[in-house]
């Protein structure tokens, strides 16, 4: 059975930018794939969290990730700290990119820029510890947002440059999966590009329906359109995307239209999609409450989670150590 795996880094709660963009695509396939769903707590110590935060955060992805449906019979839940393998798998692709590659990834110039007094390693090698936790399993498909693009692309430059330079066909290179045809940006409510770039432009799954009301209400709008069937600015797009994602394909139509002749009412328009947001946030916020009151659960989740993700992380590496000339297993 083919495999996917995909993580998040836990920096406080699930937005609508990661549910929309990554966990209900993982809801649907645990069904269908051998999955892996993991949460990237190395990943977020490149801003320095607290210890406590970290905690506190990993925990509730977990609850979270499981109040949106995911499984852990179907699906191994993990923590990304718990397996030890993906270091040394980090370590061998580190060897094999190149600064100057590294350093041309967009989010890394974008870091440095928001964060020049900690231009740190783990920043300019995010892509190869993305890559062997994706590698470490072996893993077919990715299921992201389109903000992942680039970092895939790198995971699949050292799956080819691992097997290029071993003469092997070991890794399979990894592919994004996106849940409709196309990779999703779920923007933020402040017109500032993705949800997500800071707190006050994100709905969270934990938000409750007057919160989302209100957020949604307070989104930026403009003058409304001076000519029928003119394009959309992109602060209206982004509304229309909302409706994309969480509306019906006829209400969509319905306010489509309402703009092409000129006739939209942005508080209308702004009232629908706020009340279908709560219709899909409302039943996984009282879910959210259920799992993050019990920690004997989430414990045990992640405690069966890590073992299943180290044993298919250990496979890897020991063949990995094999071909590259290592011993196998250490003395
Ligand atoms: P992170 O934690 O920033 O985001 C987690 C997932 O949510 C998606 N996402 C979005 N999708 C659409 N629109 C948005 N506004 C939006 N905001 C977030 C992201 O695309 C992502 O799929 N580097 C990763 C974590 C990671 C990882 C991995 C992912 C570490 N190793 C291996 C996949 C495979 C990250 O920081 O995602």
């Amino acid at each position: 059975m083919e495999k996917v795996l995909s993580g998040i880094r836990p920096t406080g709660h699930l937005h609508l930018g990661n549910y929309f963009g990554a966990v209900k695509s993982f809801v649907k396939m645990q069904n269908e794939y051998d999955c892996y769903f993991f949460i990237a707590d190395w990943h977020s110590l490149t801003t320095c969290p607290s210890p406590e935060n970290i905690r506190q955060s990993v925990r509730t992805i977990l609850a979270e990730y499981l109040a949106c449906g995911l499984e852990p019979d179907k699906a191994t839940l993990y923590v990304q700290s718990d397996v030890r393998e993906t270091l040394e798998i980090y370590l061998y692709f580190n060897m094999n990119t190149y600064l100057g590659e590294l350093e041309r990834v967009t989010t890394f110039k974008e870091k440095a820029r928001k964060q020049p007094d900690n231009v740190n390693a783990g920043l300019l090698t995010y892509p190869t510890l993305m890559a062997a936790d994706i590698l470490q399993h072996r893993a077919h498909w990715v299921p992201v947002g389109k903000d992942q693009e680039q970092n895939m692309e790198m995971a699949r430059k050292c799956a080819r440059r691992f097997n290029n330079i071993y003469k092997v066909e070991f890794f399979p290179e990894p592919q994004n999966f996106y849940f409709s045809d196309k990779a999703l940006k779920v923007p933020g409510l402040d017109g500032s590009g993705k949800m997500g770039k800071s707190d006050g432009n994100c709905i969270y799954l934990y938000d409750e329906d007057s919160v989302i009301r209100k957020k949604v209400m307070k989104a930026l709008t403009d003058n409304g359109p001076q000519a029928p069937n003119s394009e959309k600015p992109e602060i209206i797009q982004n509304l229309f995307t909302f409706l994309q994602i969480c509306s019906s394909k006829e209400t969509y139509d319905y306010f489509d239209e309402q703009w092409n002749n000129c006739t939209i009412r942005y508080g209308e328009l702004k009232k629908q999609i706020a009340e279908d947001l709560c219709k899909t946030v409302a039943p996984i916020r009282e879910r959210i409450r259920e799992f993050s009151s019990n920690d004997e659960l989430l414990e045990k989740i992640s405690r069966q989670g890590a073992e299943k993700a180290r044993e298919s992380a250990a496979a890897t590496l020991r063949e990995m150590r094999q071909i590259i000339g290592f011993n196998p297993e250490l003395r």
